[in-house]
């Protein structure tokens, strides 16, 4: 759509230039008024001409009706001006034989804005804290943070997917006492990270009865910190047995990550950082510790050193960023993480600003709502938690219950029933504004009759049987004969200015929700229209052609959100 939106609005600026030459207004500008009206009796396209009215110094209705005589453009079968609007519809056949080819011949391309040749984007996702749970906090960061890695790499952009596991702090001094006093080999090694996640729980809990337990797992940090064998080789043992456990949950949603340097990594980079802002004058002591006063920006101080020396969650990350322009020199640096952190992402930010650093600007934080489930919020330190493994086994669990009732005798029933089970958690998720806090509900997520994963997975199934039907068969002349066929085609021509829009505001609800649009416009096109009985050979052949381009499009819309192509449901 966006070629023909640039034809028309080239014809439209040549229109309003031979009434009045000294007019500035470029065929981008008219582009990005164009508008789809909510109605389609109102035109396929509309230009509402108000706002131009000023500059013009012309009636909206006037320039309206002075565009509309004996307008013509690509694709456009007629246009007529309406109130100040200037209204054009388009030519069915004309959109099926545009859209139809580009589809056909771009194929996994379709629809891939060319915005990221020669761009470097680095992201910042999932980075869950090690020997803490996985848990359902993390499937934001998780599913969004790698649906916005995939938009970029349709978009040509070179991705680097950075987890920034939190593999350093006071929480592995916590676990090498735990570990010591209440843990053992076997334990850890038949139990895995549950048993981790218990004894940092059980740590807490006698922590509160004897808090001299803090001051050991200080001491354990910071022989850590110092480097003592005995203390590293736990460590490492942790984050190994940890990192395993995260990386199942990362193959079911099709993820894999280009760099696994945690903060830890960071430890001998902070120094130089600090000295800089220390020699820029920007550091003062307050109250012991070292501050990056931000008051005349709005904030509270950037905590840049605690009173004993030790570094803080800001210094790493502001180490981390300037080793990542070295490493990558990326154009955008994109960190994913709740909106809780949202204060510390604006903090260092400005740091970075004053330190003068001129990539500054590159730095986008993203951040997303709270999740809870069934109304219940989450909590770490008190173990209760949904763990995202069990979220994705409940899922896979329901879907294998529904699929036994209704396809029983599917071949490779488990792993269609784990693809649509996982996609039902990710699409639920995704559907949301990332911002606005969410309440999982798993049954809403679940239903094959809502707007839902399973129910769009089922859709890009219909279209795999329709065309697996029709294997050999000749390509004929398009003929539109119905107007389920323009919809589905106008909608499908929507795909590449969705996914620029997705890339513009880092929303993979814009995805999700065109998803939907695609899914239901097929959906009524095939209940609507016969495909393989269609009597008429043009018709059938041309049918066919609109769902193999139903399929590409939803397969490749499927590809940005992490949602699995399932051929059979
Ligand atoms: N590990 C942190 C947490 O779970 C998230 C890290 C986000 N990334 C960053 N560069 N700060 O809260």
């Amino acid at each position: 759509m966006l070629q023909i939106k640039s034809a028309i609005a080239k014809n439209i600026v040549d229109k309003l230039k031979s009434i009045n030459p000294q007019i500035e207004l470029t065929e981008c500008d008219v582009a990005g008024m164009l508008e789809y009206p909510p109605d389609s009796k109102m035109g396929d396209l509309a230009l509402p001409c108000f706002k131009m009215s000023k500059t013009l110094r012309m009636a909206p209705v006037k320039i309206a009706s002075l565009i509309a005589e004996g307008f013509s453009a690509p694709c456009v079968e007629r246009a007529e001006a309406v109130n100040g609007y200037f209204n054009i519809f388009l030519d069915g056949g004309a959109l099926a034989k545009k859209v139809v080819s580009e589809i056909d011949e771009k194929g996994e391309k379709y629809g891939a804005p060319d915005i990221g040749k020669g761009k470097t984007v680095v992201l910042d996702y999932s980075s869950p804290n090690v020997a803490k749970p996985f848990h359902i906090g993390h499937l934001g960061t998780t599913v969004i943070g790698h649906s916005l890695k995939m938009l970029h790499e349709f978009a040509g952009y070179k991705c680097v997917g950075i987890n920034y596991l939190g593999d350093w702090g006071t929480q592995f001094g916590k676990l090498i006492v735990a570990y010591r006093k209440w843990g053992n080999k076997e334990l850890i090694e038949d139990g895995g990270i549950d048993k981790l996640v218990e004894l940092y729980v059980k740590f807490h809990e006698a922590a509160e009865a004897d808090a001299s337990l803090n001051d050991e797992a200080r001491a354990e940090f910071h022989k850590l910190e110092e480097g003592d064998s005995e203390n590293i080789a736990l460590w490492q043992w942790f984050v190994e047995i940890s990192l395993a456990e995260y990386k199942k949950t990362y193959k079911q949603l099709g993820i894999e990550f280009d760099s696994y340097k945690g903060e830890s990594f960071y430890t001998d980079k902070m120094p130089a950082e600090v000295q800089k802002l220390r020699d820029m004058g920007l550091m003062k002591i307050d109250d012991g510790a070292s501050i990056v006063d931000l008051e005349e920006y709005g904030m509270p101080p950037c905590l840049i050193l605690k009173r004993d020396g030790s570094t803080l969650y800001p210094t790493r990350d502001i180490a981390a960023a300037v080793y990542r322009k070295n490493t990558y020199d990326f154009d955008k640096a994109i960190y994913v993480t709740s909106a809780g952190q949202s204060l510390h992402f604006a903090q260092w930010f400005k740091v970075v600003e004053l330190m003068g650093y001129d990539w500054h600007d590159k730095l986008v934080h993203v951040p997303y709502g709270t999740v809870s489930i069934n109304g219940e919020k989450l909590a770490t330190r008190t173990g209760n938690v949904i763990l995202l493994r069990d979220l994705f086994a409940l899922a896979i669990e329901k879907i294998s219950d529904i699929m036994n009732e209704k396809n029983p005798h599917l071949e490779g029933k488990d792993k269609i029933a784990e693809e649509i089970g996982v996609g039902a958690v990710v699409f639920y998720y995704l559907s949301n504004n990332r911002i606005r806090d969410i309440n999982f509900v798993m049954d809403d997520a679940l239903n094959f009759e809502g707007n839902t994963g399973p129910y769009v997975q089922y859709t890009y199934a219909r279209t795999c049987s329709v065309l697996a039907k029709t294997e050999g068969e000749a390509k004929g002349e398009l003929k539109i004969s119905a107007p389920e066929e323009v919809e589905l085609l106008k909608t499908l021509s929507k795909f590449e200015e969705t996914v620029r829009d997705a890339i513009d505001t880092y929303e993979p609800s814009v995805i999700t929700r065109y998803i939907l649009d695609v899914a239901g416009a097929f959906n009524r096109f095939y209940h609507n229209c016969t495909i393989l009985g269609a009597d008429d050979a043009d018709v059938k052949s041309t049918r066919i052609a609109l769902t193999r381009a139903a399929n590409t499009v939803l397969g490749n819309a499927f590809g940005l959100i992490c949602l699995a192509k399932t051929q059979k449901v």
